[in-house]
């Protein structure tokens, strides 16, 4: 019998370059899945033009980010990884789904009304049908499961229930997806306001770490990161800057609260946060050696990005002609 793999999907957008929470949270479980599921991993680039990128910046965006995928461990060779844009499937299902979508259920949508209202001044139609695209993306290619972060459930959601309500009317078309919410996946806040999250449009460059910092500016950060008051290293709810220094330092060397609570038993705040910082430094160096060489290398990822492209576009195609089919287009 031939083995069967439960399918992952996952998107990333390609602007802003990508955070130690990025990477905590997110990435490292991609590596990681890999071992178990049948992975589609998308740079989604068509997402980032919800907001005006510069074109030459987001040329270069799209290739890095790719480059950094690959070094944080994405592996070609077992996972297909492309840019969304690649593959025009993914605009023609969205189109479609949107005439199955509501408008109201797209006005409740948190992440939109707060875009909007933070945004004024560019609340566009791709704003609103993000989700749309969102979940032509996962249905495309009968996902079984997405990994995402708490911000995105409700997307998710609404890709399952479009997915429901499309298999209603035509039969089964598409597999009903489900959220895969990694246990040890870290939160990773600011570190600057511990009570907010790890965010790479943060302006404040103190606040987060990004992949491609290089060592002393990590460092550096976390020198500066606020802690609380008192000056025991111990994980608690009124200790916010502590915990999270404390969970980041979790996640990069395995170790757990208890025993790094003993690590610093007696210690202080400062000896705590470099230490934090050179763990992370040590972490990131080999990433950041494999995405300069990945980087550098660019007949390798053009190559690995047309063949992703073509791979994840016979999937998508067949999906898209039962849906063609189902809908009278065909
Ligand atoms: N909206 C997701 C985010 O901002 C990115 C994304 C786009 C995605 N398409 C996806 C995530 C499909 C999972 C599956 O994080």
């Amino acid at each position: 019998m031939e083995e069967y793999k439960k399918r992952v999907f996952s998107g990333i957008q390609p602007t802003g370059g990508f955070t130690l929470g990025n990477y905590l949270g997110a990435l490292r479980q991609w590596d990681t899945l890999q071992n178990e599921y049948d992975c589609i991993y998308s740079v989604v680039d068509l997402h980032s033009l919800t907001v005006r990128q510069d074109p030459a910046t987001l040329r270069r965006q799209i290739r890095e980010s790719a480059a950094m995928l690959l070094a944080c461990g994405v592996d070609p060779d077992r996972s297909i990884l492309f840019i969304q844009g690649d593959v025009h499937q993914h605009a023609e299902l969205s189109w479609l789904l949107s005439c199955y979508t509501q408008f109201g259920e797209l006005s409740r949508m948190t992440q939109f009304k707060d875009k909007s209202s933070k945004h004024p001044e560019n609340v566009n139609g791709g704003l609103f049908t993000y989700p749309v695209l969102m979940a032509a993306d996962i249905l495309l290619y009968q996902t079984n499961l997405v990994p995402i972060g708490a911000d995105q459930k409700q997307h998710l959601e609404l890709a399952r229930n479009i997915a429901i309500r499309f298999n209603g009317i035509y039969g089964d078309v598409f597999t009903v997806p489900e959220g895969f919410f990694p246990k040890v996946a870290a939160r990773v806040m600011s570190l600057q306001d511990p009570t907010s999250k790890m965010s790479k449009s943060d302006e404040n460059q103190n606040a987060k770490v990004m992949l491609t910092d290089d060592g002393d500016a990590i460092i550096r950060k976390f020198r500066r990161a606020v802690t609380d008051s008192g000056n025991e290293v111990r994980a608690a709810e009124d200790k916010p800057g502590v915990t999270n220094l404390m969970s980041i330092y979790s996640g990069v060397t395995g170790r757990s609260f208890d025993e790094i609570e003993r690590e610093f038993d007696g210690k202080g705040y400062g000896e705590f946060k470099s230490a934090v910082g050179e763990a992370v430094r040590d972490a990131l160096a080999p990433i950041q050696e494999r995405y300069k060489e990945n980087l550098a290398d660019k007949d390798m990822l053009n190559d690995v990005l047309k063949t992703g492209a073509e791979r994840a576009s016979i999937l998508a195609a067949r999906t898209l002609r039962k849906v063609r089919r189902k809908i009278g287009l065909d």
